[in-house]
């Protein structure tokens, strides 16, 4: 019987990216090769300066490599314009930072709301959509807080909520718990983990090797090559009390989420 095979969501061929001219110039990423199929949850290590976050921006289609070619979804995304670029970025990838990057001035809805305004969605609806996902998250009483009254995790649940309104297939995370202490850092790779299995991409950088345990696949880079790149065993059930994960008043909405989304998956 033949096999069909389903190309992968990303390839990036020998992609090399230099900044600096002349004597300045310095090779950031150095021919790099990486396959990602459609469902991975990729964890990226290696030390500071290494070129981790300059392959994320490109990836992301933020940045342009200078040379190779990079495939999302099969096609070549190296000759398109910038219109088309950014279409393609606000459809499928969703960014989420190491410092949160919540608009100071906006309170947590509009904050979320805010990849819809450049897809013309109208204001009902997107506030909508907004509230919809910051319930998702268990942050439907802080809906109407500005963004320095909240915690660390709380703002990260946000900017996660925000990267995933427009339902992207792609998520692109840069050390997402880099300013978080332990048990918040594990609150957000649950909520990593429960986007991954609902058949998402995600791809993140992280310092911590203990977080490598919620990815698939871990990579290390190295002076902007790939140094590593192993499959991980199955992940085992996180080690946080349920109870504990959430702030008390969330835990029933959570149950009941849980209840509703079993329902559909049965009702299918
Ligand atoms: N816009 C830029 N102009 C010049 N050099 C840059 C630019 N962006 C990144 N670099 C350089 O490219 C190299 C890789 O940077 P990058 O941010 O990708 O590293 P990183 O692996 O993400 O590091 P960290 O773990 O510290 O975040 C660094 O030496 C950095 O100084
Ligand atoms: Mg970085």
């Amino acid at each position: 019987m033949s096999k069909t095979t389903t190309p992968p969501v990303i390839a990036l061929k020998n992609v090399v990216k230099s900044y600096g001219i002349g004597d300045a110039e310095h090779t950031v990423l150095d021919g790099v090769n990486l396959k990602i199929e459609r469902g991975e949850f990729i964890a990226i290590m290696g030390p500071s300066g290494c070129g981790k976050t300059t392959l994320l921006n490109i990836l992301g289609l933020l940045d342009h490599a200078d040379d190779g070619d990079y495939l999302l979804d099969n096609r070549s995304v190296d000759t398109l314009s910038s219109g088309r670029r950014a279409r393609i970025r606000s459809e499928q990838i969703g960014f989420v930072f190491q410092s949160f990057n919540l608009i100071a001035r906006l309170n947590v809805i509009d904050n979320v709301a805010l990849p819809l305004t450049y897809k013309g969605v109208s204001k009902t609806k997107r506030l909508l959509e907004a509230s919809k996902m910051l319930s998702t998250f268990h942050l439907s009483e802080r809906e109407y807080y500005m963004p320095w009254q909240l915690s660390g995790g709380q703002s990260q649940r946000v900017a996660i909520a925000r990267a995933l309104v427009n339902n992207p297939s792609i998520i692109l995370a840069d050390e997402p718990t880099g300013n978080l202490d332990s048990r918040s850092s594990h609150v957000i790779m649950e909520e990593l983990s429960d986007i991954h299995q609902r058949g998402n991409t995600i791809i993140m950088v992280t310092h911590n090797p203990n977080l490598t345990s919620y990815a698939s696949r871990v990579i290390t880079m190295l002076d902007g090559k790939i140094a590593t790149d192993t499959k991980a065993p199955r992940r085992k059930k996180s080690k946080i009390a349920p109870k504990r994960r959430l702030d008390s008043q969330s835990q029933t909405k959570k149950r009941k989420n849980v209840k509703t989304t079993k329902k559909k998956k049965g009702a299918k």
